[in-house]
């Protein structure tokens, strides 16, 4: 069997996602995207959205918007994709990163008061809400109001259940979204949203986004359009493209259908790997995206480490992936600030053991079963 560890969804005929303006000839930023982003203000409950090409340009946008600078500091997870850190990077911010919680995969929040005590000049917070496991957002809020903080949440893997956490009323706050070829709902390979009911905020990155222009094509190119148009800010070109709004919007319609498919395959693989001593599995409650599947070896317990693991499942034609290597073991990162792996002892330990199992739409029972059944076989051959 060939089970590869993400396959993307497309129509039988490209005709259903092209809309009538693509066919007319208008392909970049327009209506399509308007209508992408009322679709998403009102499922999110947040009053503003900009569709962007990333969500790694969302994070950008969100701290240059707030014009953070050289020496600022942000407080971030260790174990996360390097998009949540190198964000900062970007605005010359110092990330401060923060070692996994006990029992999860998103960052101890135990941590962050003490960060914000014992450092001077930080200034946001970028919880990510990893693979769809939910940050505590309330504990955030009540921390960036005592400290005055900017929060932006990296919900990349969490767009259906990120929201209303209480902290949409948070004046200082954004969201974004990743809508890359992997996520649970694509624009057509790359794509983001920033989300945010700040309304100064989301007109400046609305800016920012598209070179600090004071007009966006669509209203300079239309019929009766005025040409003439000023730049009030250094700005960027991150916006996202009519194709693929037309594209995200196609995938919107699958939404529901494809969060159902997504918990039978979860409580497939609990049901069928529970017995499993060498393994633990992830919690995936109610308020769970299910954007990933995480087992994690307990590595005691095997004669192989988790590499070779997933080498053996590779070889019975299974796709496995890794989220992530943590931050602080990246040799960037590592070189420009000296980041110590003692400081950061349960997102090592994480790394060493975990494994993500394939989690789409389209996964087959009889792929799901045998899924299962390669990992207990790989088990019982290589148990201590
Ligand atoms: C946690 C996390 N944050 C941010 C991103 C960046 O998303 P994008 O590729 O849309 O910039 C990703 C992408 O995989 C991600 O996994």
């Amino acid at each position: 069997m060939n089970i590869p560890f993400h396959k993307p969804i497309l129509p039988n005929s490209l005709d259903e996602i092209y809309s009538d303006s693509i066919k007319a000839g208008w392909l970049t930023t327009g209506s399509q995207v308007k209508k992408f982003e009322l679709v998403l203000s009102k499922f999110l409950n947040y009053k503003y959205v900009v569709a962007l090409n990333s969500c790694t340009a969302g994070l950008h946008l969100g701290l240059a918007a707030n014009r953070f600078k050289k020496g600022d500091k942000f407080l971030a997870p260790t174990l996360t994709f390097v998009s949540t850190i190198e964000c900062g990077e970007y605005q010359g911010m110092q990330p401060v990163l923060i070692d996994s919680k006990k029992n999860g995969f998103t960052l101890d929040l135990n941590y962050l008061e003490d960060e914000i005590k014992k450092k001077s000049d930080v200034k946001a917070i970028i919880p990510m809400h990893y693979g769809g496991e939910v940050v505590d957002m309330d504990y955030i809020k009540v921390l960036a109001e005592k400290y005055g903080l900017f929060v932006i949440e990296d919900a990349a893997h969490s767009l259906e259940k990120s929201i209303n956490k209480g902290i949409n009323n948070y004046n200082n706050h954004a969201i974004v979204f990743s809508f890359y070829a992997n996520k649970n709902i694509t624009s057509g390979g790359e794509g983001g949203a920033f989300a945010t009911n700040n309304n100064k905020l989301a007109n400046m990155v609305k800016k920012l986004s598209l070179h600090g222009i004071t007009k966006d094509g669509w209203n300079r190119f239309k019929s009766f359009g005025k040409w003439e148009y000023d730049i009030t800010e250094l700005g960027y070109k991150y916006n996202m493209t009519d194709i693929s709004a037309s594209f995200a919007l196609w995938q919107w319609r699958h939404l529901k259908d494809w969060q159902i498919a997504r918990r039978k395959i979860v409580d497939m693989y609990i049901d069928g790997l529970k017995d499993i001593e060498g393994i633990i599995l992830p919690e995936v409650p109610k308020d769970h995206a299910m954007h990933l599947f995480v087992i994690r070896l307990k590595t005691e317990l095997w004669n192989i480490s988790r590499n070779d693991f997933i080498n053996k499942m590779n070889q019975k034609g299974i796709g496995l992936a890794v989220h992530y290597k943590p931050i602080h073991q990246l040799s960037y990162y590592k070189k420009i600030y000296n980041f110590k792996m003692k400081d950061f002892p349960r997102a090592n330990h994480l790394y060493n053991s975990i494994v993500s199992l394939p989690i789409y739409p389209t996964l087959k029972n009889k792929e799901i079963e045998y899924v299962i059944e390669s990992i207990k076989d790989i088990f019982y051959e290589n148990s201590i």
